[in-house]
C-alpha cells in the first residue's frame, strides 16, 4: 500500500512576475495537525507562497496538492471550500461589520444556503443563520473570551490585537484543514505578541487535528510554536528544521538577521 498523502505537498513551487522569480522550486510538505512556520527577510517570496498555496496567483510552474489531491490553479474560492483558510498580512475584516458578523462572513465556504433558498427557503435560511451566529459565538469565545464579549462592536473600531484574533476565529469559521496566517504578530507590542501565541496555542489544543503555516518575523513567536520551521531566502528554501536547530544555521543568520535592519 502507498503511504498517505501528506496534507498539503508542493513541488517545484515557482512564481516569476516578469524577470523576477519570487519563488523558486519550493518543495513543502505538511501532515495533518503538524505546524509549520515560514521564515525569512522582507522580500524573500512569503507571502506571494502563501498566494500560491491559496490560489489567488497560478504558479509558474510547480504543483500543490491537498490530501493527493493536485488543486493547482484552482481558483481561490475553490480552494477555500476544499479547506484551506488564510489570513493577509494588512488586515481585511469589514470595518463597519460587527466581530460576530465578520466571524459568520467567514463561514460562507462552507454553508450551504444561497440567495435563492433566503428568498424561497425563508425558514431554512433564518434557521442556518441562527446556527451559524452560535457557531460564531463558539468560535469567539474559543479564540478569545474578550472577544466575545465585544461581539457587537464594529470591528473597525478594535485595536490591532483583537483585530487580529478576530482573523484568526473568521479562518477557522470555514471549519479548514489547514489554516494559513501571514504574519499574525505584524503591529503588535511584546505584550499583545505574547497573549497571540498562547491564543493560537489554545485554538491548536482545541483543533488537534487542523494543519498551520505560520509566516512570522517575530522570533518568540517562531521559538513558541511547535514543528519544523522553513527559511526562505530570495525565493529560495534554504533550511528546514526544529527551531532550535534552525537558529544556529550561519546562513540563517546571515539571511536573517542581515535583512533585519530594513524590516519595515
Ligand atoms: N504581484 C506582484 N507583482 C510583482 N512583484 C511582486 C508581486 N508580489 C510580490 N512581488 C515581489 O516578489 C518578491 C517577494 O514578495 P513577497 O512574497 O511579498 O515577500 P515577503 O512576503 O517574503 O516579504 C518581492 O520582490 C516583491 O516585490
Ligand atoms: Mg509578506
Amino acid at each position: 500500500m502507498a503511504a498517505p498523502s501528506p496534507l498539503l505537498e508542493t513541488r517545484g513551487l515557482t512564481m516569476r512576475f516578469g524577470g523576477l522569480v519570487a519563488v523558486r522550486g519550493i518543495d513543502l510538505a505538511l501532515g495533518s495537525g503538524e505546524v509549520l512556520a515560514v521564515i525569512g527577510p522582507n522580500g524573500a517570496g512569503k507571502s506571494t507562497l502563501f498566494n500560491l498555496v491559496s490560489g489567488l496567483y497560478r504558479p509558474s510552474a510547480g504543483t500543490v496538492h491537498l490530501a493527493g489531491e493536485d488543486i493547482t490553479g484552482l481558483p481561490a474560492h475553490r480552494i477555500a471550500a476544499r479547506g484551506i483558510a488564510r489570513t493577509f498580512q494588512t488586515s481585511r475584516l469589514f470595518g463597519d461589520l460587527t466581530v460576530i458578523d465578520n466571524v459568520i462572513i467567514g463561514m460562507h465556504a462552507r454553508t450551504r444556503t444561497g440567495v435563492l433558498d433566503a428568498l424561497f427557503r425563508p425558514r431554512r435560511a433564518r434557521a442556518e443563520l441562527a446556527a451559524a451566529a452560535e457557531r460564531a459565538e463558539a468560535l469567539l469565545g474559543l479564540v478569545s473570551p474578550d472577544l466575545l464579549a465585544r461581539r457587537h462592536t464594529l470591528a473597525g473600531t478594535l485595536p490591532q490585537a483583537d483585530r487580529r484574533r478576530l482573523e484568526l476565529a473568521r479562518a477557522l469559521a470555514s471549519g479548514p484543514r489547514l489554516i494559513m496566517l501571514d504574519e499574525p504578530s505584524s503591529g503588535m507590542d511584546d505584550r499583545d505578541t505574547d497573549a497571540l501565541v498562547e491564543d493560537i496555542a489554545m485554538t491548536m489544543a482545541e483543533r488537534p487535528g487542523l494543519s498551520y503555516i505560520i509566516i512570522e518575523h517575530d522570533m518568540r513567536l517562531v521559538a513558541a510554536l511547535p514543528g519544523q520551521v522553513v527559511v526562505i531566502d530570495y525565493g529560495e528554501k534554504i533550511a528546514e528544521g526544529p527551531f532550535a536547530e534552525i537558529r544556529r544555521l550561519p546562513r540563517v543568520q546571515e539571511a536573517y538577521l542581515g535583512h533585519k535592519a530594513t524590516h519595515a
